[in-house]
Parts: C-alpha cells; structure tokens; sequence
C-alpha cells in the first residue's frame, strides 16, 4: 500500500553516531541527538518514542512494548532504524501490532565480525590474553621450551551454529586456518555452498557438539535461541574443546559456562558478548583459558560508517513511501 511521504522526518538518535554519519543525518532529516552518549533510560526512551517519526536504536537501548506503546500513543512513531544488524533488544511484536516497522543493518559487519570470531579462535587456544598479561607485568622470564603452551589450531574441527552472512564468512577464514567446517543450521545450505565452503552440515546439534573442537555461535538470539547452549549441552561437548561467542550473551546460559568452565568441562571460551551486558559474571575474570572483549565484533571505522549509511538508507526509503531495502521480518 503507498505511503504518503514524510518529507523531512523527525529522527530522534539514542547514540552518538561517527561524525559525518551523523552530519549527514542533520542535513536530510530534523534530527535530535543524544549528546552525552550514555545509554537513555527507560523513561527517556519512551519520551523520545512519543516524539519522533524515527526512532534509531542500538543494542543497548530496550525497545520493550511500553515504549512502543508510547511511540504509538505519540501517533507519529513509524520505524526504527536500528544501528546494528542484531534486533533482539526490540520487541518485534509489538512493535507490529503497532504497525511501525523494523529496519537494521546486515551486510557491511559481516567481514569485521568474522575477524573478531576468528580472533578469538586463534586466542583462546593459544593464550594471547594470558602471554600478553605476562609481558606488561614485567615478570616475563624469556623464552622457555615448556613455557605458554597452547594447542594447534591445524587440523581441529570448528563447528559453527548459524551459517547465515557471518558464519559463511568464519567458515571461509576458518578453512585458511587448516580448520575442517562443520556447522548446524535450520536450512540445510545449497549444495554449491556446502562444496565451497567444504563444510558438512549436521542436522543434529547435539551430535554435532560432541564432535568438534571448537564451537562458534553465529545465529541471531530469538526466543529459540535462547540458552541454546546450557548446562546439558555444556555436558555433550569435549573436554578439550572451546566455545567462540560473538553473536549475543544470551545464547549462552552463562551461569552453566562458568560452571563448565570452572569443572573442566569445557577447556575454554573466547567471548566478545555478555548475558547482561555490561556486566560480567566475576567468575570469568578469574577463570584461565577466557579471553574477554567488550562487545567490539563490529568496532571498525569503516564498518560502523558502513552502519550510519545503511540506518540513512532505510529512513530514505522510508521517508519517500518505499519499502526501506533492510526491513526485517519477523
Ligand atoms: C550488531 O550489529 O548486532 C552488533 O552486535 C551491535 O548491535
């Protein structure tokens, strides 16, 4: 059905935004900045949603359905623009039942998150995090025959849960690294991809799990995903084996890693996300075989100016009574 078009859209930003993205933004919407950049609070958000045609979120704003409610009582509010590809901090629904559409931005991090994954592969079971510790504390004794073993990366298994953009991109790295590719997706991949990425493809998670030595989580969190890795699944893996997450916390049971962790369950993990971010479980920090990030898969100059243009694009569209290019489906 055609729109009629909002010629110069209020556009209310929950973040700062890199500079010229957002004095792009300035010039083509009547734009509002949040100035001070903390993460806005329940009660502003609400406010902001009451207010604008536009909402731009991150991560880090909870677009529960009280905001949506107020976005829809302002009677102006009809899309988020989300910064980032994620949209789990939105509550879909609701914001369907509403009609105002979702947006996010897939595509221009895909590459960046891929490194960061592939990073902590090379890190965990190296110890990056532990050697560099040992250097900048000075007590470094110099090279030892015995000293800073890890294990090799060459010839392991690498299993990957969700082989959408980012899981494609970790299994194309992956394979550079000597690694074979397995993965467990809800689609089977078409049979040129699978043979390209050399990956085999395992219906059956569990059985999956029991069988690599690495497990990267590359999928959306969804209701279906949620603590998809827990204490049983934590019992189902290797003892030697390490989990890679750079997709959200809460596909994690995080309590039953530290667990696993703590047991020797599980040998390591490599985490870049938190399950109540940014609070991290205590137990991790004192855990060996953890390398931490704070949330930084898609930390590029490039990519997050990549982001701006695409949150530009879509309210574009949108302003101009189109279907915006990244609307996202429930
Ligand atoms: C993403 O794009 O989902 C990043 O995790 C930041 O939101």
């Amino acid at each position: 059905r055609p729109r009629p078009k909002v010629p110069r859209p209020k556009v209310i930003v929950t973040r700062r935004l890199p500079q010229p993205v957002e004095t792009r933004m300035a010039e083509l919407f009547d734009v509002e900045l949040n100035l001070d950049d903390s993460p806005m609070s329940a009660a502003a958000l609400a406010d902001a949603a009451g207010r604008c045609d536009v909402l731009v979120p991150t991560v880090t704003d909870e677009i529960d359905a009280a905001v949506l409610a107020a976005g829809a009582a302002g009677g102006r509010l009809k899309l988020l623009a989300n910064f980032g590809v994620g949209v789990d901090h939105i509550d879909l629904s609701a914001a369907r039942a509403h009609r105002i559409a979702t947006t996010n931005t897939p595509g221009v991090l895909t590459d960046d998150t891929a490194d960061m994954v592939m990073a902590l592969i090379l890190s965990v079971p190296r110890r990056l995090g532990e050697g560099e510790k040992l250097v900048r504390s000075g007590e470094w004794l110099g090279w030892s025959p015995t000293g800073m073993l890890g294990h090799r990366i060459t010839g392991k298994r690498l299993g990957i849960i969700g082989m959408g953009r980012i899981g494609r991109a970790v299994a194309t790295r992956a394979r550079a690294f000597g690694l074979t590719v397995h993965y467990h997706n809800r689609h089977r991949l078409p049979a040129e991809v699978e043979s390209e990425l050399e990956a085999t493809w395992w219906q059956n998670l569990d059985a999956m799990l029991a069988r690599v030595d690495f497990i990267t989580l590359n999928c959306p969190h969804t209701p279906e995903t949620h603590h998809l890795i827990d204490a049983r699944r934590f019992a189902l893996m290797q003892r030697h084996a390490y989990l890679i997450n750079a997709a959200r916390g809460e596909i994690v049971d995080e309590n039953a890693l530290c667990e696993a962790l703590a047991a020797g369950r599980i040998a390591g993990a490599g985490l870049d996300v938190f399950e109540r971010e940014p609070a991290v479980d205590p137990r991790l920090l004192e855990l060996p075989g953890v390398v931490l990030l704070p949330h930084m898969g898609s930390a590029t100059f490039e990519g997050r100016q990549a982001m701006g243009e695409k949150v530009i694009a879509n309210i574009r569209v949108w302003a101009d009574g189109h279907r915006p290019p990244d609307l996202v489906l429930e």
